[in-house]
């Protein structure tokens, strides 16, 4: 009975310094395994008095229930301890905010361009398109504008050969249209166009939307009316709108439109060069010499022309400066849109 005693105390105090589960397994092994030192006592157990061994008896299973006991209860606590180990360890902080996804978005001279086809798609205007790459003959020939023309001075226009050059404008594509399709038409081109230019007003490309109207009897008063709604749809009903003559090979009478400054409100600022006005778009009602050379009977049919710069108008749409941030892709700039 005294060694009973001696295994349970040598037992807790083992137990004591027991450091991992490894120690634990080695301790169970020493103790309760099938060579363990308690299932020796147990085989001893014939050899004690048959007075004592009921006693002996008991206190051994006694011993055996608490060494048992014991150790599992210090493996649950190793177990729980490795547990939070291992979840302080793998421990996620989700307080970070999240990494978002870039959203992109239509660039602002696109988002104009839509803008402007719309409000045109919305008065019964088709969209056409032409080549970027044209013939000297639909650029500047049929469009009335003579070999002598400042247009056609190798400082303005990029030259592919003699005959062929980048549009300087959408122009050109009134004749490629008016020479497959017969009146009544009502077309807007819009695309890009090329000219040998850069300062902070001027890159070698840039957009313009074309707009053509021929039909039987198509007054000035046409032209006026559509280029006002367009206008008061695109800046704001109460726009100031006025037309000013001016001179294009391909029109006759031509007109240049202007809005009221909307940075100053018409008093006369920087970006009006204190006019008070702002030039939008040229326009004016087609030259019969254009319609001639297009097929069209000049006797029979009037039409409208106008032409607009799609970057000037997104500049004076948001007060923009400098054109070429429009081309440097920086996303400081582009994300204000
Ligand atoms: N093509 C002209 C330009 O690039 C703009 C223009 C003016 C177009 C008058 C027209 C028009 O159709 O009628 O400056």
């Amino acid at each position: 009975m005294d060694e009973l005693a001696a295994l349970k105390e040598a037992f807790q105090s083992e137990l004591a310094s027991v450091q991992s589960l490894a120690d634990l397994q080695q301790l169970r092994n020493k103790y309760s395994g099938k060579k363990g030192v308690l299932t020796a006592q147990l085989k001893s157990l014939s050899s004690v008095s048959p007075e004592q061994r009921p006693a002996f008896g008991k206190s051994l299973n006694e011993i055996k229930e608490f060494v048992e006991s014991e150790l599992k209860t210090r493996e649950i606590s190793f177990k729980d301890g490795e547990q939070e180990k291992r979840l302080l360890a793998e421990r996620l902080d989700i307080t970070l905010p999240g990494r978002s996804v870039m959203f992109g978005r239509s660039h602002p001279i696109s988002q104009i361009l839509e803008e402007i086809k719309g409000i045109f798609v919305s008065m019964g205007f088709g969209i056409e398109e032409g080549p970027e790459v044209e013939l000297d003959h639909y650029n500047f020939e049929a469009l009335n504008i003579p070999k002598d023309h400042p247009a056609r001075d190798m400082q303005d226009t990029f030259y592919v050969s003699n005959e062929v050059v980048l549009r300087t404008h959408t122009s050109p594509v009134q004749v490629r249209v008016m020479e497959k399709r017969r009146p009544p038409l009502r077309i807007i081109v819009p695309g890009k166009v090329y000219r040998c230019d850069s300062d902070v007003t001027h890159t070698p490309m840039f957009h313009q939307v074309e707009g053509l109207m021929v039909d039987t009897d198509v007054s000035f008063s046409d032209l006026k009316g559509v280029l006002e709604l367009f206008i008061h749809n695109l800046f704001g009903k109460n726009t100031p709108v006025r037309f000013r003559p001016s001179y294009f090979p391909f029109t006759e009478p031509s007109a240049e439109v202007d809005i009221g400054c909307i940075f100053c409100s018409g008093k006369g600022c920087r970006i009006c060069k204190t006019t008070g006005w702002l030039e939008i778009l040229g326009s004016g009602m087609v030259n019969p010499r254009v319609f001639e050379m297009a097929g069209y009977d000049p006797e029979e049919y009037s039409g409208f022309a106008f032409g607009m710069g799609v970057e000037r108008i997104t500049m004076l749409k948001y007060g923009i400066d400098d054109l070429r941030l429009f081309f440097e892709n920086d996303l400081r700039f582009l994300r204000q849109f």
